[in-house]
């Protein structure tokens, strides 16, 4: 079939969307524990419309991709910045690059690790963002690279004990065993299930690396903390109802590990791939979204607020994200709390922010949280537009089964099992990656 390609029989399991459904809707009820009750019945999903894509705020139809880069897609881009994400400031003047460490035997000495602290104000003892760097040994670059934030810290994402703790606030969890928001020696290599780090170094890639709580701690603090304090102006005691969140300094720190990316030799600038899972998924897709210099965009298992179409109201919803997660966006989204259908947008406008460029979207079968559904049809929503510049869009019309990595332009993936990162998610990535950096 154009557009899609079967992965080995041994990692294939083709079932029909009846069983599917069924299939998943059982596997996932017990898991919901202390979660808000949301729709999980596709039968209920409300009748919708979708914003066209193609249609000027005036009403006038976009017909050609002049149209679209110089109106359309600064229109949507506003949408997203004044009432969804926030408005982000650009690079900081002073930012400083430091290489501060680098270990030529990282991996077993299948990597050299560079420690790189982006010094976000020029100032050592200033806020920063420190990146780990993973380039191969095995051959010689500018290799095309996979950036990416973490959850729990760099000393999460890889075991080895010369990589530094995450020096400020951590979330608490039994994963890491961090009980009072600090780092631990036991926390080493806790998150190391998730960042398939020899096996993409096997592959030629580059993978780099930072602690979203560099960026931004996870927690609703008012702002006083992370990047947004940075930034804020100290004369002013209220934030307008545009104004940056979480998801948005996350994407503003991915942007700024770009800028360091594009300085390194080592690394392919033109192939670099921004990914994220989660909220950080939510954070990726919004980089990517915004910032054309991300060759190829993943987005997995990213959900409300990131790949999936708000407006079918399956899994996690607007008033649900919102109330849980105050920080994440700006004050605007909150208006659009039981009122998706007001919204001037949906999700499949973000993903059109990405084209002409490569973007995948990747799904759990397990994870209805997401909505692997409503993830799948945010990438068909984004398809016209896909086409209006030229390209092949999305290569199937309906969702396709586990482990079939739908590889056009608009790529999909959708694996078995549960909300996470795996080595067969790093695959799909990697084999999309490389069909479309290497043409
Ligand atoms: C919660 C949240 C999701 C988010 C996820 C994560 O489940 O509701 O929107 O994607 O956390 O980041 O792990």
């Amino acid at each position: 079939m154009i557009g899609q390609r079967s992965l080995p029989s041994s990692r294939r399991a083709v079932v029909s969307m009846t069983s599917w459904f069924l299939g998943v809707a059982i596997l996932a009820s017990p898991a919901l524990g202390q979660r808000a009750k949301t729709n999980e019945d596709e039968a209920k999903v409300p009748a919708y419309t979708l914003p066209d894509p193609l249609v000027l705020s005036g009403g006038e139809r976009v017909r050609d991709a002049a149209t679209w880069n110089a109106k359309r897609r600064p229109e949507i881009v506003a949408l997203f910045e004044t009432q969804m994400y926030g408005k982000a400031p650009g690079r900081p003047d002073g930012m400083t690059f430091v290489v501060t460490k680098v270990v030529k035997d990282a991996l077993g000495g299948k990597a050299t690790r560079k420690e790189v602290s982006v010094l976000f104000t020029g100032k050592p003892d200033g806020p920063r963002m420190d990146l780990l760097v993973y380039v191969p040994n095995q051959a010689k670059g500018p290799f095309p690279a996979f950036v990416g934030l973490n959850f729990d810290g760099n000393h999460g994402v890889d075991p080895d004990p010369r990589i530094p703790l995450a020096r400020g606030w951590v979330q608490n969890n039994p994963r890491a065993k961090i009980t009072d928001h600090k780092a631990t020696e036991e926390s080493r290599g806790s998150e190391s299930s998730r960042w398939a780090l020899e096996r993409v170094i096997d592959r030629g890639f580059a993978v780099a690396t930072a602690y979203y709580g560099d960026i931004d701690p996870d927690f609703d603090d008012g702002f006083q903390n992370g990047v947004h304090a940075l930034f804020s102006d100290p004369g002013k005691d209220h934030r307008s109802a545009d104004a940056w969140g979480s998801v948005a300094a996350w994407a503003w720190g991915l942007r700024r590990a770009m800028d360091y990316l594009e300085t390194d030799p080592s690394i392919n600038g033109k192939r670099v791939a921004v990914m994220g899972h989660s909220r950080l998924g939510k954070a990726a897709i919004w980089a990517g979204a915004q910032d054309t210099r991300f060759a190829v965009v993943i987005s997995n298992d990213s959900g409300e607020g990131g790949a999936a179409l708000s407006r079918r109201k399956f899994g996690e919803t607007t008033r649900v994200i919102n109330t849980a997660f105050p920080h994440w966006f700006c004050g605007n989204y909150k208006q659009y709390m039981d009122r998706e259908d007001e919204m001037p947008f949906d999700q499949h406008m973000l993903v059109a922010l990405v084209a002409p460029r490569p973007v995948l979207i990747c799904s759990a079968a397990e994870d209805l949280w997401a909505d692997p559904k409503g993830e799948f049809l945010a990438g068909k929503g984004a398809d016209p537009v896909y086409r209006l510049l030229g390209t092949e869009g999305l290569g199937v019309r309906d969702m396709p089964g586990t482990n079939v990595l739908v590889w056009s332009r608009i790529g999909y993936h959708i694996r078995p099992g549960k909300h996470d990162v795996t080595n067969t998610d790093w695959d799909a990535f990697m084999d999309f990656a490389e069909r479309h950096t290497t043409r």
